[in-house]
């Protein structure tokens, strides 16, 4: 990615709320899981976006959201891969650049059936992604022939087919085979061949890579990296494990309890982070320097539920670094440096507590 690209999404306070059931008639209030609770940020386009953070703090929420699987509850998701007069006029939307863009919250389901195809989700469990009752070549052609690029008799389908499994690594033989005669590495590999085969500007790889052993793990980040740079793809790469996303990403959201703390370039964020909750992450990651003898941060208790979260900064009740302002005022997400943001009322105190003792 060259710096200063120009976004492929923007996404304005996303907002995504599960409503709980009520439990009892008396209930009066209804109340919500607030799993993503105003989002913004940019995806560039041809970057890998890392967005990384505890299970349960929302990030397939996101990715699903995004991607308008989900109903957004609020905000917008601009994108802008396709020109806008493909659409009527009240979809378009105009960006903050002025560049034109569509709201993808705006279109109608037929509508946003045309985008389906750039927009793309990579599971992160090939084991019950895939139909056990299809076979390999009708599980990576479905979505080609749905979205009406070849025809069954078409003579270049099949041939097309096994030229994208061939791409991922998958041997032509394979092509009459069912998923469950795989191992989890060539299951994940299926996994991609059906999301790019149908020829994607932007995927989500929700961990992509997480069920499977470490040894694999770098074969198919591999596959992710070179298959970007051959179709000139954009990611989220959704991960819990900061390790991996470092290796993939240009730059890094972490989320804690719906909301982004911090966002920066992968290199200055591992650097330098500027929120505590990441310096706690990144103090967490086991390292075999010897010469590394930097203090591990423990979180103690519990992450907050996503129905009441704390107020002030969601991050309060388990921050090294609170004080009492924390606790009633929701810090601003601000460019502390340039392109590194954060939202902390002590941005200036972060790495205190893990600053190597010598
Ligand atoms: N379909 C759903 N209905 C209700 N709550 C949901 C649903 N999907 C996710 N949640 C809740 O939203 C929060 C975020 O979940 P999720 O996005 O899966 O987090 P992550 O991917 O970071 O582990 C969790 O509290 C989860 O229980
Ligand atoms: S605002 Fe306060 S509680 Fe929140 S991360 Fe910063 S120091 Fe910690
Ligand atoms: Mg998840």
């Amino acid at each position: 990615m060259s710096e200063g690209s120009s976004a492929l999404l923007a996404v304005r306070n996303l907002k995504k709320y599960f409503p709980l059931k009520r439990t009892s008639l008396r209930q009066k209030e209804q109340l919500y899981v607030r799993a993503n609770d105003g989002i913004s940020l940019d995806i560039k386009e041809g970057e890998t976006f890392g967005l990384v953070g505890e299970s349960g703090c929302g990030k397939s929420t996101f990715g699903r959201v995004l991607l308008q699987l989900y109903p957004q509850t609020e905000g917008e998701t601009i994108y802008y891969g396709r020109r806008p007069e493909e659409f009527q006029p009240e979809y378009r939307k105009k960006a903050p650049s002025n560049e034109p863009g569509i709201d993808l919250t705006q279109l109608k389901p037929k509508e946003m059936r045309l985008l389906r195809r750039d927009l793309q989700l990579i599971f992160q469990d090939p084991y019950s992604s895939l139909n056990p009752r299809m076979t390999v070549g009708q599980i990576i052609g479905e979505g080609v022939l749905a979205h009406g690029m070849f025809t069954r008799r078409d003579p270049g389908f099949s041939e097309y087919i096994v030229a994208i499994m061939e791409q991922c690594g998958l041997s032509p033989y394979m092509f009459h085979r069912y998923p469950h005669q795989f191992s989890g590495g060539q299951r994940q590999r299926i996994g991609i061949a059906r999301s790019l085969a149908v020829k994607p500007r932007f995927v989500v790889c929700d961990e992509a890579v997480s069920a499977l052993d470490v040894s694999i793990q770098s074969q198919i980040l591999n596959l992710l990296m070179d298959l970007k740079q051959e179709q000139k793809l954009t990611y989220l790469f959704i991960s819990h494990d900061l390790s991996v996303v470092k290796y993939i990403s240009d730059r890094i959201g972490v989320m804690y309890l719906g909301s982004l703390v911090e966002l920066a370039a992968s290199k200055d964020l591992f650097q330098e982070p500027l929120h505590p909750y990441t310096e706690a992450l990144l103090s967490a990651i086991p390292t075999t320097d010897p010469q590394n003898n930097r203090k591990v941060i423990l979180l103690e208790g519990d992450i907050p539920s996503p129905v009441r979260p704390p107020l002030g900064c969601k991050f309060h009740t388990r921050c090294p670094y609170a004080t009492d302002i924390c606790k009633t005022d929701p810090p601003e997400f601000v460019e502390a440096k340039p392109g590194h943001y954060s939202a902390c009322h002590h941005i200036d105190r972060v790495g205190e507590k893990t600053r190597r003792v010598s």
